[in-house]
């Protein structure tokens, strides 16, 4: 059954419930049908063997105009197969009609005793040439005589054709309800598979195209809506790996151009030592710009694929802020970029210590790389109710409004921040949002143009 298709399941079970309801229904006519055509059948055994019972003796010549007279009678399933037999109380034959021949119908001794105590005995057998025999025993209450009548029973025409005409329209109705399940079951599925169809024309480079929703509200029109959901997902998902790749050779690219010309210029003519001396320092320093940017691409790939292992362990923020804001001292000294922490307190979290490092450094660059000498940076640590909430501010150039929600896309820089500093790979904040979120924590930011910004980081404590 699993090899079918949906349509030959519907069909399937469409017949075996339409069709099997019809069959039963039928059967049970047939059997109401039967049941009371043997009442019936019992009803006039009854009367007859009464009629005998009634008479005051029964003599042979009682007896054989008797057996002449129902002979003669036209109801023809009376006359065609009556059977007639008196016994004695002892069971034994006393008279018979000629039809039975030597046979007569013999009774145990418990049945004759259940007879001769008042009880009416019903019993079918096949008489010798294999029909059924209806058969009535009652008692004559005065001379203790058992007086049994039979008749057969399966020359009932009417029933016979009843019984022909139900299996017909069974079979009838097992084919029709085929055939309706069938039927029922293409118009079922037409939607189905006419979205089989659109969305086999669906290449990955026609994303964009989704699939016809109808005004009706069934379950296929959900459905196609839910594939529609999916598609876009898919075609943002495709978008923007189509852009990470497009931004990432473009970065790559730059610095190896620059690379190759000065290259290229310092060969074209004899240089001395010095001249050599600056195109390798000039080389190393876009070396360590393309190894940043190779380094933080694989940070990220590993974080999308999931494969970045976490070493989370319970840490205190207090110390690793203080050695960084040590540190950023000393690359802020030489731009005259003054540095003040505050609000310092002991704060616990469950960290991998490596991550949590580079996602400050991050933003210690940033706010240095992005502040103009004689700027000040301010750094701060406090607890809140279950949180901690490390705040970076500076009051350098600022992030134009537009800009405040791209900024943390991948190779996203503002335009004002490529004017100050040509080194950036676009990639710090990306990694430090994935940071923040595989800590279970948020960032956010404020910042207005030439005034400064400030990035609040949030991470549970513990
Ligand atoms: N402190 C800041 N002041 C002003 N702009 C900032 C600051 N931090 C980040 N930005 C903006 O966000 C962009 C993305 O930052 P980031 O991902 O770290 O890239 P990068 O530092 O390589 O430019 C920056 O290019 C800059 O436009
Ligand atoms: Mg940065």
């Amino acid at each position: 059954m699993n090899s079918w298709t949906i349509r030959t399941k519907l069909t399937f079970w469409y017949t075996i419930v339409f069709g099997g309801t019809l069959v039963l229904f039928g059967l049970l006519t047939y059997l109401a049908f039967s049941y009371a055509n043997n009442k019936r059948i019992d009803v006039g055994l009854k009367e007859e063997a009464e009629g005998i019972a009634h008479y005051e003796r029964i003599s042979e010549n009682f007896f054989r105009k008797y057996v002449e007279r129902i002979s003669n009678e036209n109801d023809e399933e009376w006359a065609s197969g009556k059977y007639v037999a008196i016994l004695n109380h002892a069971g034994n034959l006393q008279f018979r009609s000629g039809n039975l021949k030597d046979a007569h119908l013999s009774l145990n001794n418990h049945q004759i005793t259940e007879i001769l105590s008042g009880k009416t005995y019903f019993t079918t057998v096949r008489d010798p040439k294999g029909r059924l025999l209806r058969i009535i025993t009652i008692s004559k209450k005065d001379t203790r005589e058992l007086i049994q009548i039979g008749i057969v029973v399966n020359r009932d025409g009417a029933l016979k054709i009843f019984s022909l005409a139900l299996t017909a329209l069974g079979c009838l109705a097992i084919i029709g309800s085929w055939f309706g399940g069938l039927f029922m079951a293409k118009k079922a599925l037409k939607p189905i598979n006419r979205m089989i169809k659109e969305l086999q024309k669906i290449e990955p480079e026609q994303l964009d195209k989704r699939l016809t929703l109808h005004s009706a509200k069934d379950e296929i029109n959900e459905l196609s809506g839910v594939i529609n959901e999916m598609l876009s997902r898919l075609e943002n998902s495709f978008n923007q790996i189509r852009q990470f790749t497009a931004n990432a050779s473009h970065e790559l690219r730059t610095p190896l151009a620059i690379m190759k010309a000065g290259i290229e210029v310092s060969l074209s003519k004899e240089r001395d030592v010095r001249g050599y001396q600056q195109v390798l320092a000039n080389n190393l320093e876009d070396l360590g710009r393309l190894s940043k940017i190779i380094e933080n691409l694989f940070i990220l790939t590993q974080a999308d694929t999931g494969r970045y292992e976490l070493h989370k362990q319970r840490m205190n923020l207090y110390p690793v802020i203080a050695e960084i804001a040590e540190q950023l001292k000393l690359i802020a000294e030489p731009k005259n970029i003054f540095v003040s922490m505050e609000k310092m307190e002991d704060s616990f979290i469950e960290g991998d210590e490596l991550l949590i490092r580079m996602m400050l450094l991050n933003l210690i660059d940033n706010a240095v790389k992005y502040t103009q000498p004689n700027g000040t940076i301010q750094m701060s640590l406090c607890k809140d109710n279950g949180w901690v909430e490390i705040a970076i501010r500076d009051n350098g150039i600022g992030i134009p409004q537009e800009d405040i929600s791209h900024i943390f896309e991948r190779f996203y820089r503002t335009s004002n921040a490529r004017a100050a500093d040509q080194a950036g790979g676009g990639l710090g904040l990306s990694i430090c949002q994935w940071i923040v979120k595989s800590h279970h924590g948020s960032i956010t930011v404020k910042s207005e143009l030439r005034k400064g910004s400030a990035f609040m980081v949030t991470l549970p404590t513990c």
